[in-house]
């Protein structure tokens, strides 16, 4: 049995104006289950409801304890990791780690991101790699589908016994390096680890020594929070480990970044367009994504590629291939306030 530890306290910032730092994508339910509720559907194929830890922040409190309701559950509340201030996902997987240790000793953990669709059955596939956490921090790969510069690139080696040895890891690098790393064969890091508590811990010691030096106090969450480094684990401990392995998994995964890869993920209708919660009514329109929170008739004439998202307080208009620039969006509007 492993424990698993699920981080939900990502805005969601490229699927704006649907989702809100106050109403993140990951409990967004734009089909009937959110991302959040399908990941801890999955973790509890692994782990019973008393080992699954969730961290995120009060603000997100009151989604993780409804949404894991709806799915029969309760979160016992020492399991829901509340932190002070986001400061990413090393410190986020940090915190989850030192409770479980507090809790139930040396244990074998896996770490799941909430913004991502994936076939059930790789469950399997990643509690089957519990053979190597004695002596690696284990990725999960998966093939790449084209030179996306948002992913880590896992270089695979040596065969093990299941899985490999990771030569080197790169965490979000550019085009040019992206499309070098496809042609070598490597893989995509699909953001989700089997950690061995004490070798994840001792690695993060060697190679993140102010992250561990915040938790290695006797400060309140809030003050250890105060003083730790913004660094995720991709930059922090997998780009600088030596001890990394990979397992391939072969099955449906997609991280739900952007509109365009809500797009891809959903179903069309006979115009190649995707419509959801809405009517939507087309003259030689192909291929759009059409949202609207209203359930508004919305209409689109010679239209092609693109994102329509309308919600109570905001309207979005763009290209699907400039469904990453919704951030900046995002970012405009945090100055200004
Ligand atoms: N609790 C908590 N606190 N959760 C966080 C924080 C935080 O400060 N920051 C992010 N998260 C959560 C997000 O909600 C998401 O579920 C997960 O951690 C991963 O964060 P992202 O911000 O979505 O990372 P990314 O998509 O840019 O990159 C990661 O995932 C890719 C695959 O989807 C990396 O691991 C890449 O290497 C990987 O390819
Ligand atoms: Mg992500």
């Amino acid at each position: 049995c492993i424990k698993s530890i699920i981080l939900a306290g990502g805005s969601g910032t490229r699927l704006w104006p649907l989702s809100r730092e106050l109403y993140p994508k990951q409990f967004l339910k734009i089909r009937n289950r959110s991302l959040f509720q399908d990941t801890v559907s999955r973790c509890l194929q692994v782990s019973d409801i008393s080992e699954i830890y969730v961290i995120t922040n009060e603000s997100h409190k009151y989604f993780v304890i409804g949404q894991v309701e709806e799915l029969g559950h309760e979160i016992p509340e020492e399991n829901l990791l509340l932190e002070p201030e986001g400061k990413n996902t090393l410190p986020a997987i940090c915190y989850g780690i030192k409770e479980i240790e507090k809790a139930h000793g040396n244990s074998v953990v896996g770490v799941f991101s909430s913004d991502h669709v994936l076939d059930s059955d790789a469950m399997e596939t990643i509690a089957d790699a519990q053979k190597l956490t004695s002596d690696y921090l284990v990725t999960f790969g998966i093939v790449p589908a084209y030179p996306h510069t948002g992913y880590g690139y896992i270089k695979p080696g040596e065969e093990l016994e299941v899985g490999k040895k990771v030569l080197e890891f790169r965490e979000k690098p550019c085009l040019e390096d992206a499309e070098k790393y496809i042609s070598e064969g490597c893989l995509w890091n699909s953001g989700m680890f089997l950690f061995d508590t004490s070798i994840f811990l001792n690695e993060v010691k060697d190679l993140a020594p102010e992250v561990w030096d915040a938790f290695d106090s006797s400060d309140s969450i809030q003050d250890i929070f105060a003083k730790m480094p913004n660094t995720s684990i991709d930059y922090g401990i997998m780009e600088k480990s030596s001890r990394v392995s990979v397992v391939e998994l072969g099955y449906k995964w997609s991280d739900m970044g952007n509109f365009n890869a809500l797009y891809t993920e959903s179903e069309k209708d006979d115009t190649n367009s995707c419509t959801l919660s809405c009517e939507n009514v087309c003259v030689d329109s192909n291929s759009n994504f059409v949202y609207s929170k209203h359930k508004k008739l919305v209409s689109l004439i010679d239209i092609n590629d693109m994102i329509v998202v309308d919600t109570t307080d905001a309207l979005l208009v763009c290209p699907r291939k400039s469904s990453e620039k919704v951030k900046s969006v995002v970012n405009i509007l945090k100055e200004r306030n």
